[in-house]
């Protein structure tokens, strides 16, 4: 299948989620370190399964905002911008993830510079935002690498494995 590419820096490219990438889908997103950081509709256990009625549900979309994250040739995430309705629709949502053996390498960082200026230019949009848990601090510091601004705290809002915590939020504006 002809690869279409949102984004290229440093090793890393945001494409369409093909087939050959499901089987790693299921292995990194199976993971406790993954999933604590994210809503409880990431599915737990994650199976081949799961990863394929993703691909699924992502090859419906029109326009295309969902990506895989490669990484020197290996399929290593997953990349988002879930675009709002009424009020909310000039917003998009970030969101992403990276496969634990790949972490730490600056690989998301390059994701979220180029799936946020590709957002821009491409969606119909003027701020991109989400939501980090308190005790994810690297995603947060990701965020601030790449311009987005901490605008609030959200005291409590969050209830995850039974245990209450802020969220962070972050946005950045279109230039
Ligand atoms: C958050 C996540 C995407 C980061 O991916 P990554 O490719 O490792 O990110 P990068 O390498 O670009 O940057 C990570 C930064 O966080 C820092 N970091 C990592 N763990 C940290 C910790 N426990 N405390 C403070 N900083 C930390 C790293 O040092 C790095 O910052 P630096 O470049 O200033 O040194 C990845 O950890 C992940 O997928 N986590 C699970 C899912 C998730 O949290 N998704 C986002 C939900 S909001």
């Amino acid at each position: 299948m002809e690869k279409i590419i949102i984004g290229k820096e440093g090793g890393v490219i945001l494409r369409e989620l093909m087939d050959s990438d499901l089987e790693q889908l299921a292995t990194y997103a199976n993971n406790e370190k993954v999933s604590i950081n994210l809503r409880d509709g990431f599915p737990k256990p994650y199976t081949i399964e799961n990863a394929k009625s993703f691909k699924k549900m992502i090859d419906s979309q029109n326009p295309k905002t969902f990506f895989a994250i490669e990484y020197k040739n290996h399929y290593v995430g997953n990349i988002s911008l879930s675009q709002g309705s009424d009020v909310y629709r000039k917003s998009a949502e970030i969101g992403y993830f990276v496969g634990e053996p790949f972490w730490n390498k600056g690989i998301a960082t390059k994701a979220v510079n180029r799936i946020t200026e590709w957002g821009f230019n491409h969606l119909d949009i003027v701020r991109i935002y989400t939501g980090v848990f308190e005790f994810n601090q690297a995603s947060q510091r990701v965020l601030l690498k790449c311009g987005f601004i901490q605008e609030a705290v959200f005291k409590k809002s969050i209830c995850k494995n039974n245990k209450i915590f802020n969220e962070i939020r972050f946005a950045k504006i279109k230039a």
